[in-house]
């Protein structure tokens, strides 16, 4: 069950062309069962019609601060009160200055005002309104006050402008809503997940990898940045997009993630390898494509190599955690490599499984620690393994 399930989410849709991508919003809050009221402003209603809002919303629209019949079903107070969240996308100029400036004439801007709800503020207008000096002094204060932002992206605008001011992706604006709303277990630690596959060179075109997805570790990447950790993800090559918020590095080989993790763990205070690394590479690769003909089909190979076991001969203070993706004998591989590894712990799932592991979307797990604790994480998606995974350590090793 996700961060935003059973949440109160008011939604206020102020007057932009980007009003119209608020219905995508309102969807992706109501596929994750959160109750949606929207508060659709007078310019608002100008872009997007709000019968759209309300038949998406499933709940009705509230528009005007004293209509009498809205007023005495859900008034405003009861509005900002009920609500665990507070978003506002897209966001116009108009709101975010009359929100820093205590203007209160309207139902959204009222709202906001009575509300000890977190808000969430998605900017969206022309660039040079972005980029002058008022916007740029009202953000700074909210933000000073403690309001939420997704900045907008870049790109070309509706009037024709390039630059930044276009609203930023729904998905972006979906995961800062989750990352707003969750516990912060991790606030203040610094933790490095690896993930996906490495693919060694035989040649310029052909490689040597395996089945990882990626899909395990960006998820416990993102449960991270979710529960406030300053997150590096270090990736093979996937077919997923870099998660917002936190920082990807993209690499290729075992030899390049070993390179990038190791930077990164530096000042870490967690080390998770999710990444299932190549255990060997060829032996020299061909700088050019080998032609069949005349090819003895045989390829020298050469171990890459053990990131895990080179961080875990000098530890430090950090944790250091890893995956194991086994067929056989579970337990006792696992913890036989805990130990050589000199690990914290080791999260282990069963890849002959079809209905878990390699590219699904579902995991189940065991986590061994060297103490001997065994916690079980039965099935569920890889986000909610991810975090059980994150409780699990973070009692365990973060609290000694
Ligand atoms: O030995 P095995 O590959 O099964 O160990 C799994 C754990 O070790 C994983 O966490 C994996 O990311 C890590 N590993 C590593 N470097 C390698 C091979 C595995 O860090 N070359």
């Amino acid at each position: 069950m996700g961060v935003l399930s059973g949440k109160e989410v008011v939604l206020g849709v102020t007057g932009g062309i980007a009003a119209y991508k608020a219905c995508e919003i309102v969807r992706e809050l109501r596929k994750e069962s959160a109750n949606v009221r929207v508060i659709l402003t007078a310019s608002g209603a100008q872009f997007i019609t709000p019968l759209s809002l309300q038949t998406l919303s499933k709940n009705p629209v509230v528009m005007d601060l004293f209509n009498l019949i809205s007023e005495s079903e859900i008034g405003h107070i009861s509005l900002a009160q009920r609500a665990n969240l507070v978003m506002i996308a897209p966001a116009t100029a108009n709101i975010i200055g009359k929100i820093r400036s205590g203007i209160a004439d309207d139902m959204l801007s009222t709202v906001v005002m009575a509300t000890n709800a977190p808000v969430l503020l998605a900017p969206a207008m022309n660039a040079q309104m972005y980029a002058s000096a008022a916007v740029r002094e009202n953000l700074s204060v909210l933000r000073e006050r403690g309001f939420h932002f997704v900045e907008p992206d870049e790109g070309e605008l509706a009037c024709g402008t390039v630059g930044p001011g276009r609203l930023a992706d729904g998905g972006k604006i979906m995961e800062m809503a989750r990352i707003v709303l969750s516990e912060k277990p991790l606030a203040g630690r610094k933790v490095v997940v690896s993930a996906g596959p490495t693919a060694e060179h035989l040649d310029p075109v052909r490689f040597l990898s395996n089945r990882a997805s990626g899909k395990m570790g960006f998820a416990m990447a993102r449960t991270a940045c979710r529960f406030g950790a300053s997150v590096t993800l270090v990736s093979g090559p996937t077919s997923l997009p870099d998660p917002p918020f936190l920082r990807t590095v993209r690499v290729r080989t075992a030899e390049e993630m070993f390179t990038a993790v190791t930077r990164a763990a530096e000042d870490a205070d967690a080390v998770v390898m999710c990444a299932a690394v190549a255990d060997f590479r060829a032996k020299g690769a061909a700088p050019r494509k080998i032609k069949k003909e005349g090819f003895d089909y045989r390829v020298e190979l050469a171990p890459t190599v053990d990131i895990l076991e080179s961080l875990g001969k000098n530890k430090g203070s950090r944790a250091l955690v890893g995956f194991a993706a086994e067929t056989d004998d579970l337990a006792r591989n696992a913890v036989e490599k805990m130990r050589r590894k000199n690990l914290d712990a080791i999260v282990a799932n069963d890849v002959s499984r079809t209905d878990i592991g390699f590219e699904s979307d579902n995991n189940e797990v065991r986590i061994f620690f060297p103490d001997g604790e065994v916690r079980d994480l039965p099935l569920c998606t890889k986000d909610g393994i991810a975090v059980g995974v994150w409780l699990a350590l973070d009692g365990k090793l973060f609290r000694r």
